[in-house]
């Protein structure tokens, strides 16, 4: 018999609904390793976000990523508060563990679940889904610029922020864009381009993806600049099945994904480093939403959903697929937060997930 396996998991809550819905995701994973007992798995908390930083003027402590690096995997809940300016608690906390662990694929999909409205019309809104296969370490968030010339006078500040696309970069994610294809029903992978703008970086960005296609003739592929892009989103979302995209050009499109699915709650994504040497970070799509902070009504699935992602990464594909059964049964009956029509709490959608997954595994170990 296959030998239980064991995780050890970084948990970072974060700010505003992060806690709120990491905690939700965690009451899943707990469920299925107690039920099913092919599993365990221990978390260790961190406590980092804007109020650590507003007692210790960091975002997280000096040596965070050697304190997580030895994890199985990091789960993620959202950071930023108004508090603290969004730029430091971003660089400080997201983007500090992803660019520290080098996680460079960033797995955004989109999928529409039924009994949730959805903002497209579209006739058959229920077999669309996609992939949003985001570069996550460099292009247009690479950290690299500074601000100048204070010392003339206000008014002549010079802000330089520069965008920085390794070929190495651009292949690792292009590749894995194609190889994430494969194993789709539709193989066809659609690069996301700004060349005809940004005649450096995004003309490497085409000229790689063009040398990475020939090595997948069984592979469809078209190019759309970003612009154009949006619009097919909302005009021809059944063209989408794989989308590969720069750091920016991803992070929009994939709200504009989610949105049109229903909700940035419902949006799942998996930060990956894929070379062995570090963990990845599993988190939902949306941020950290202060305006509904502290009421029980944030939708819970994004980061349930990312818990799926995170299980078939760890290589429990059977226990991630219950989640997301669970998830779709759970809005095919109506059980839904605010943002996508209903009027269910954070912790009842919850429990419809659970409830839903006990009544499968009762089932499949009755046969
Ligand atoms: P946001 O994603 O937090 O919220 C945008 C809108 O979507 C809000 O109206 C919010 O209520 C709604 N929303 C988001 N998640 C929801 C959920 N699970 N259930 C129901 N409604 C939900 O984006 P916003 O407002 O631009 O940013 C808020 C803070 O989050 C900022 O500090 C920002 O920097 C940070 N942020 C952090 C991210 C991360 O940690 N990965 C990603 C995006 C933003
Ligand atoms: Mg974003």
């Amino acid at each position: 018999m296959e030998s239980k396996k064991h995780f050890r998991l970084a948990v970072i809550p974060g700010d505003g609904i992060g806690e709120e819905v990491i905690n939700e995701g965690l009451r899943v994973i707990d469920y299925l390793s107690s039920t099913l007992n092919r599993f365990t798995f221990e978390s260790d908390y961190f406590p980092w976000g804007c109020e650590y930083y507003l007692e210790t003027g960091k975002m997280m402590d000096e040596d965070g990523l050697d304190k997580i690096k030895n994890h199985d995997a990091i789960y993620f809940g959202a950071v930023g508060y108004p508090t603290v300016p969004d730029h430091i608690s971003l660089w400080g906390l997201r983007l500090a563990i992803c660019q520290g662990f080098d996680q460079w694929a960033n797995i955004r999909p989109v999928e529409f679940l039924p009994g949730v409205e959805g903002k497209l019309n579209h006739p058959n809104k229920e077999d669309l889904n996609w992939v949003l296969v985001r570069e996550n370490t460099e292009g247009e968030y690479s950290g690299i610029g500074g601000r100048n010339f204070t010392g003339r006078g206000l008014g002549k500040e010079v802000a330089i922020q520069s965008s920085v696309f390794t070929e190495e970069g651009c292949e690792r994610v292009i590749r894995h864009a194609f190889n994430v294809a494969l194993k789709r029903k539709r193989k066809k992978v659609t690069s996301v381009t700004k060349s005809n703008a940004q005649q450096y970086g995004m003309v490497l960005w085409d000229e790689v993806f063009e040398r990475v296609s020939k090595e997948y003739p069984e592979v469809e592929t078209d190019k759309w600049l970003v612009d154009a892009m949006a619009a097919q989103f909302v005009l021809h979302p059944e063209e989408l099945e794989v989308v590969v995209a720069s750091n920016l050009h991803a992070d929009i499109l994939s709200d504009l994904g989610s949105a049109l699915a229903g909700s940035l709650g419902i949006a799942p994504s998996a930060n990956l480093h894929l070379d062995g040497r570090f963990p990845s970070m599993f988190e939902s799509v949306h941020g950290s939403a202060p305006d509904i902070a502290g009421q029980g009504i944030a939708n819970p699935i994004g980061t349930i959903g990312s818990a799926a992602l995170m299980l078939e990464h760890l290589g429990l594909p059977e226990e991630a697929h219950l989640i997301n059964d669970a998830i779709r049964a759970t809005t095919r009956n109506g059980i839904l937060t605010a943002d996508i029509g209903g009027n269910n709490t954070t912790k009842e959608v919850t429990d419809s997930i659970i409830s839903h997954i006990s009544k499968t595994t009762r089932v499949s170990n009755r046969v």
